[in-house]
């Protein structure tokens, strides 16, 4: 039987919807967006401007997001959400323009790369067009250049020079004081991204050496060495940014650390989850309740906490599934949780965990 709807019940219902704040278009947005795509309000709308092909397998996708976006700073990140058949899907990827583009034209660009099997990447260079609209997040994310500016070393692989491209645009723009190494390992000369890009830079910025490997292109694989790194000037003293393949990046880590270049030297931002921690089975599981679904589930093994959600059903809020957007984020009120990726367990009160890097241990109550 249906509930009889009270002048004062849909007022009620309507401020709610109004006053919704963590999901303010939830309502209003395919009201709205059905009259013109650019005024939803869940997220910022940006219409395609262009699309240039980078590589066989890297397109740019040159965007105008409406005017309330909040803008970025060099080396920061994105989500952005889809619907494709009709389910909304996000996905977290690197800004490639410098802020310099948005302040001037309102543009911003991602290139992205073609992953094999990749949902998203794939729908993306196969159907988004000139004209369409897709939805963005707020920039976020700390690949930031530090305010004490140091001589740095960028070490990127592949498809990882997105968001050195940007600081490099942003350096030379600002007459960065101290010299800019650039590592670019690539599997052959056609694979470079930006090519154009790094060359004009090359030009134009006398204290930037571009230095580009290829690594498959000879009868043996030609990796990044400790000989590569011993040709950089004053090493130990630069500020070093890594993003890349898993591969290169942990070659990257050790060779450094071989070579006295502290930790807290190295910027590091991932394409794919890191390595997690290892985590001994007897220590992690439980039961886990999810009080607004009023559902309880229990799990075994190092599920997270955003797997075991989706597996019972539910479809908790999330981005990058990788611990760097903090989309996921939900409240835990009780039990104890391992950080996936650090390994370090945490207290067992309430406080906010990541659903996807937060493995149970124990019974884990969450707000969600
Ligand atoms: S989904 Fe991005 S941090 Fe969890």
């Amino acid at each position: 039987m249906l509930a009889k709807i009270t002048p004062s019940k849909a007022i009620h219902w309507l401020g709610r919807q109004l006053l919704n704040r963590e999901d303010p278009g939830a309502f209003f947005d395919p009201l709205t967006t059905a009259i013109n795509p650019m005024w939803a309000q869940q997220y910022t709308p940006a219409r395609v401007e262009r699309i240039t092909e980078e590589t066989a397998d890297t397109k740019t996708f040159v965007l105008k997001p409406a005017h309330r976006w909040g803008g970025f700073k060099a080396g920061q990140h994105l989500n952005v959400g889809i619907d494709i058949n009709g389910v909304r899907r996000t996905r977290t990827f690197s800004l490639s323009s410098s802020p310099a583009l948005w302040r001037n034209q309102g543009l911003i660009t991602l290139t992205i790369k073609r992953l094999p099997g990749g949902l998203v990447t794939n729908w993306l260079h196969d159907e988004l067009k000139t004209g369409d609209v897709i939805g963005l997040s707020e920039a976020f994310g700390d690949f930031l250049i530090p305010e004490e500016k140091r001589s740095v070393l960028f070490i990127a692989g592949g498809s990882g020079i997105t968001p050195i491209l940007s600081h490099l645009e942003t350096m030379a723009l600002e007459d960065y004081p101290g010299a800019v190494t650039l590592l670019y390992y690539v599997r052959t000369q056609s694979d470079v991204i930006g090519e154009e890009r790094l060359i004009a830079l090359r030009n134009r910025y006398p204290s930037f050496a571009l230095n580009i490997i290829t690594t498959h292109e000879g009868s043996e694989p030609r990796y990044l060495t400790g000989q590569d790194l011993d040709l950089i000037p004053g090493l130990a003293d630069r500020e070093i940014f890594l993003c890349g393949p898993k591969g290169l990046m942990e070659l990257a880590t050790d060779q450094l650390s071989q070579r006295g270049v502290s930790n807290d030297r190295q910027h590091s931002t991932f394409f794919a989850p890191p390595a997690p921690a290892q985590l001994a089975s007897t220590d992690i599981g439980g039961e886990v309740t999810f009080s607004k679904s009023n559902l309880s589930v229990d799990s075994k093994g190092d599920a997270n906490l955003l797997e075991i959600a989706e597996a019972a059903g539910l479809t908790p809020r999330h981005g990058c599934r990788m611990g760097i957007c903090h989309q996921c984020t939900c409240t835990k009120t009780s039990g104890t949780v391992v950080n996936r990726l650090t390994g370090k367990t945490s207290g067992s009160g309430a406080e906010s965990v990541q659903l996807c890097i937060s493995v149970p241990q124990g019974p884990v109550a969450l707000e969600a």
